[in-house]
């Protein structure tokens, strides 16, 4: 799938956003090995701590549906700046992609994107192989 695509689906998402408190809209397309694309949004609370960001939305909508090889995610925010993904959302995506090949896209409101490797987000990472390392 085009990653221009990809991005219109993230912007999309962004429709959905449950966003009473900061008013940030973000969305996400991830984009799995089989072709399936899950769209996510944030979805605030609150009590601020049970807030849920679109990439993990959308990581959790797929992984509860049994799916769980990815290539790609696109998110999309409103503000002129690229939309990076906060540390949590990084995390998330450690544990289901695979480091090296995962290709995170973060996009502007008018769809132009940059492409980045999970490894480059997310340098020494904490990953389920070093979890099985360290059990003795
Ligand atoms: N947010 C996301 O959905 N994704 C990110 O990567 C950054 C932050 C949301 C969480 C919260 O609803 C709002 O943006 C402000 O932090």
């Amino acid at each position: 799938m085009e990653y221009i695509k990809l991005c219109e689906m993230a912007a999309k998402a962004k429709e959905k956003a449950y966003v009473p408190y900061s008013h940030h809209r973000v969305g996400a397309a991830l984009l799995a090995q089989n072709g399936t694309v899950y769209q996510g949004c944030n979805i605030e609370n609150c009590a601020y701590t049970p807030t849920n960001c679109a990439e993990r939305t959308a990581f959790f909508k797929a992984v509860s549906e049994g799916c769980m090889e990815f290539q790609a995610i696109a998110i999309s925010g409103d503000s002129d700046d690229f939309l990076y993904p906060c540390g949590v959302c990084r995390q998330v995506m450690a544990e289901f992609c695979d480091m090296e090949t995962f290709e995170v896209i973060v996009s502007k409101p008018d769809l132009t994107y940059q492409v980045y490797k999970l490894k480059e987000l997310l340098p020494g990472g904490f990953t389920p192989e070093e979890l099985k390392k360290g059990i003795r």
